[in-house]
């Protein structure tokens, strides 16, 4: 899909689909009055008719038969200004796309509702977005005709100014670098959406690796390093080790590396890479299990951002590590009661054998930590169902002691349109990881299960500054929105972006 400005007054401009975003009370909304007057009152009656009153996801299309330079004019409801979000915009912007498609238009033209703000870049960006999202569709095992059609849509164009007006050259610069970041960032997230959707037969860890590859073999500035399993034993990796011991494909520690040629900062992100999670000899009921193709959530996120910020450059050197591997059972499985010891030298009792991501995690950061030695390192993992009792299934939960980083953290995934949660780890939980045999166990109780997750790999974090991400909940989708179909959703590649290359 092409994305431009259009800089042409809405009533001239030539297009398939001209959609105006309507916020609330069409009537009064004045590009719907001015088109309105264009179509003697046609589209006014059209929104009568079907009891149109811009309520958020409302649509209704109108054939303009030659009274505009549009085929069509389509009215989308947004609901009212007030509560229209960053996250919403992107769910405009996939209507659109999605209405476009559904009536067979190549070319679309989006008139912006007047917001107001001071970002309208930014509410660019999230429209573009949500067009590359809302027309994401996973259909790589579909067979069936419909299923292998192109959509029809191919020209986005944005109008900022119902009248036409040509923006100034700065406005003109940011509008045009939004629409380059959106296509970037979607882009990424939607890779990150492939890699979580693939099942776990084809998406094992060797295929994350070559993910990885193929992402360092595009840019220049990118390079990548694969530890095979005798490595990681080599580094005592003995926690991250011991989960991927009852899986036949070998465990693989995955490192990408973006170099830009002056670095302010170094920044480590660390994924979560379980490929398959069956919850080991503490075995999944059927019901949980199902979905656990998703448990590579985090490392998709890490790999693709990397890919994204290569594309769009970025002030920081940022380091990507997923420490990947299958959670299954059999002879060679670990078990409960097993004393392991983590490449830091704690040695940790397995109670559960389905909490293995924080001992894939442990690892992972404890060679972040003494090999990278980042100025801060954020860990992005599908680490409990704790966390998605706490705060739902859209929201993630994040845990950090070092305040300044968190709440910088926090306020770039707010711009980016991603929930975020802020969760104490409260030090007082840890009497709960307490072992009779080994420096810690690897669970607690059911209360606070997603702190004490957090708790566990603060151990290896030690001070170097560090936020955890537990996206269990909003990496993947049960029931869609438009700008997210069901399964995986890319979550935290957005957010990622907008934390290390912020223009
Ligand atoms: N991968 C799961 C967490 C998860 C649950 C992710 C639902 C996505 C959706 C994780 O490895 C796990 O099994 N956690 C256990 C921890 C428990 C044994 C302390 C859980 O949440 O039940
Ligand atoms: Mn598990
Ligand atoms: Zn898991």
């Amino acid at each position: 899909m092409d994305f431009s400005h259009v800089a042409e007054p809405a009533l001239n401009t030539t297009t398939d689909l001209l959609v105006i975003v309507v916020l609330g009370d069409p009537t009064k909304d004045p590009t719907f009055r001015l088109l309105d007057t264009a179509t003697g009152k046609g589209l006014s009656e059209a929104a009568k008719t079907e009891s149109f009153d811009g309520k958020s996801s409302q649509s209704i299309v109108f054939w303009t038969g030659g009274a505009t330079g549009a085929k069509r004019i389509a009215a989308l409801g947004a609901g009212p200004k007030a509560d229209l979000e960053t996250a919403s915009l992107r769910d405009v912007g996939a209507g659109a796309a999605q209405l476009a498609n559904r009536v067979g238009a190549k070319s679309l033209t989006l008139v912006m509702p007047s917001l107001g703000t001071p970002r309208e870049a930014a509410a660019v960006q999230m429209i573009a977005e949500g067009a590359i999202l809302g027309t994401y569709k996973f259909g790589r095992y579909l067979t069936g005709a419909e299923a292998k059609k192109p959509p029809s849509l191919q020209r986005f164009g944005i109008i900022t100014d119902p009248k036409g007006n040509k923006p100034s050259a700065a406005q003109g610069r940011a509008l045009a670098a939004a629409l380059e970041r959106a296509q970037v960032v979607s882009a990424a997230v939607n890779k990150a959406r492939d890699m979580v959707n693939e099942p776990a037969a084809f998406m094992t860890p060797s295929q994350v690796a070559a993910e990885a590859e193929a992402i360092a073999k595009k840019h220049a500035a990118v390079t990548v390093q694969v530890l095979s399993a005798k490595k990681c034993e080599d580094l005592g990796m003995g926690m991250f080790l011991a989960v991927g011991r009852g899986s036949d494909q070998e465990s693989k520690l995955i490192h990408l590396t973006y170099k830009p040629k002056k670095a302010k900062k170094k920044i480590a992100l660390i994924g979560k890479g379980v490929t398959f999670d069956s919850g080991g000899y503490s075995l999944k009921p059927s019901n949980a299990m199902e979905d656990m193709k998703v448990d590579m959530s985090g490392a998709a996120a890490v790999i693709c951002a990397i890919d994204a910020l290569a594309s769009l450059g970025c002030e920081f050197e940022v380091h990507a590590i997923a420490a990947c591997c299958e959670n299954l059972v059999s002879g060679r499985a670990y078990k409960l009661g097993d004393v392991l010891t983590s490449m830091d030298g704690t040695t940790v009792e397995i109670n559960n054998t389905d909490a293995e991501g924080r001992l894939t995690l442990g690892d992972a950061i404890t060679y972040v930590r003494t090999k990278v030695q980042p100025d801060e390192m954020i860990d992005f993992a599908t680490l409990t169902g704790a966390c998605m009792v706490a705060l739902g299934p859209y929201t993630a939960g994040v845990m950090s002691d070092h305040d300044a980083f968190c709440k910088g953290w926090l306020s770039a995934a707010q711009r980016a349109g991603e929930d975020m949660w802020r969760l104490p780890l409260n030090p007082r939980l840890r009497e709960q990881l307490k072992s009779p045999v080994a420096d810690m166990r690897n669970t607690g109780d059911r209360f606070g299960g997603a702190i004490t997750a957090g708790l566990f790999l603060k151990t290896f974090a030690k001070d170097t500054p560090w936020v955890h991400v537990d996206l269990a909940g909003p990496a993947s989708l049960s029931s869609s929105r438009p700008s997210q179909p069901r399964g995986g959703t890319g979550f935290a590649v957005a957010s990622i972006v907008e934390y290390l290359a912020r223009a």
